[in-house]
């Protein structure tokens, strides 16, 4: 696999001292979990997906491979209109392949727009698709997607919007509504989202997934002060770290931590700052929403997308939703 190493951009970096500093401030210290994707964090969350506790990405697979056709049926295409599938947080695309090998076969004509805010995941995923979907066209975007939603809106075809992988579960319930809101507003009378998320279900089964025996997931949440250390010459000590994961199966919410094992301060160089943090004192770096219909239909309540079909998986573990635009 062809590799492009990419720089951040001066701009990328500031945003994220701005974030790191102002959420190491604030009196519940907090850092946006956007921030675990550099190379690193990209490459862990890969082999997160590949840990058996980690349900979601085969339970998802499940409804790609094996309910391509209902997914298709679901989308009520017309095979004459060319339209564009474009996907929020694309990532390695295996899911996706699947629908875009089953669109093919059947003839429908459409371009493909990946997005993903790792440009390293994105050059991956061009790649395999070039080889494995000659035919298929594909027109990749760099950006958070939250970002990249004004340019979605200058596309003027009929838009299949496929947001995967439980990514809607990273935002908070306001910022879930917010986002639809504003795909929404991007979107025209009939064209489709693909929504996929993680249902609430038994701690027994959640929680492990984001505490994987191997300890990939620890890396990965550890990431973020190792990447506060390579990017803005930051002294954490990762061993002083712990991770923590909550879930509470009543609100469907999962939480990621980093707890400070001893009283400590730590310098950040590029803000020319220090920052304590107490033992035991928790650091909130990751929000991981667990979904059941009336929850979804609460985030929906002021925009036009209505559920019109729920695909799970054979456990019931995972849904894709498939949301219509009733009307501009
Ligand atoms: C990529 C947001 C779906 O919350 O399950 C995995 C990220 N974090 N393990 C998730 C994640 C820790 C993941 N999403």
């Amino acid at each position: 696999m062809q590799t492009t190493k990419t720089k951040n951009t001066s701009t990328e970096n500031m945003l994220f001292l701005k974030d790191v500093e102002k959420g190491l401030s604030a009196k519940q210290k907090y850092l946006p979990s956007k921030y675990f994707y550099d190379e690193k964090g990209d490459a862990l969350f890969i082999q997160i997906m590949n840990m058996p506790e980690y349900y979601l990405t085969n339970a998802e697979l499940d409804i790609f491979k094996n309910q391509t056709d209902e997914l298709i049926t679901a989308l009520d295409l017309p095979i004459e209109q060319e339209f564009d599938l474009i996907e929020l947080g694309a990532g390695d695309g295996t899911k996706t392949k699947n629908l875009l090998k089953a669109l093919n076969s059947k003839g429908f004509k459409f371009t493909f727009i990946p997005i993903d805010i790792s440009q390293n995941a994105l050059n991956n995923l061009e790649n395999s698709v070039k080889e494995e979907l000659p035919e298929v066209k594909l027109t990749p975007k760099q950006g958070h997607y939250f970002n990249v939603l004004n340019e979605i809106k200058l596309f003027h075809k009929p838009k299949v919007v496929l947001f995967l992988g439980s990514n809607i579960g990273n935002l908070e319930d306001n910022q879930a509504i917010d986002f639809m809101t504003q795909l929404n507003a991007v979107l025209e009378k009939n064209d489709k989202v693909v929504l996929g998320v993680d249902l609430i279900k038994p701690t027994h089964i959640v929680l492990p997934a984001y505490n994987d025996s191997q300890g990939i997931t620890k890396q990965f949440n550890l990431n973020l002060l190792q990447r506060i250390n390579k990017e803005l010459g930051g002294s954490f000590i990762l061993e002083n770290f712990e991770h923590l994961p909550e879930y509470d199966e009543n609100t469907g919410i999962a939480k990621s931590y980093l707890v400070s094992k001893i009283d400590q301060t730590v310098l950040i160089k590029a803000l020319d700052k220090t920052f304590h943090f107490n033992e035991g004192e928790k650091i909130y770096t990751e929000t991981s929403r667990k979904y059941n219909s009336t929850i979804l239909k609460q985030i929906l309540d002021n925009t036009q997308l209505e559920i019109s079909h729920k695909l799970t998986d054979s456990k019931n573990y995972f849904a894709d939703y498939i949301l219509n635009k009733t009307s501009d």
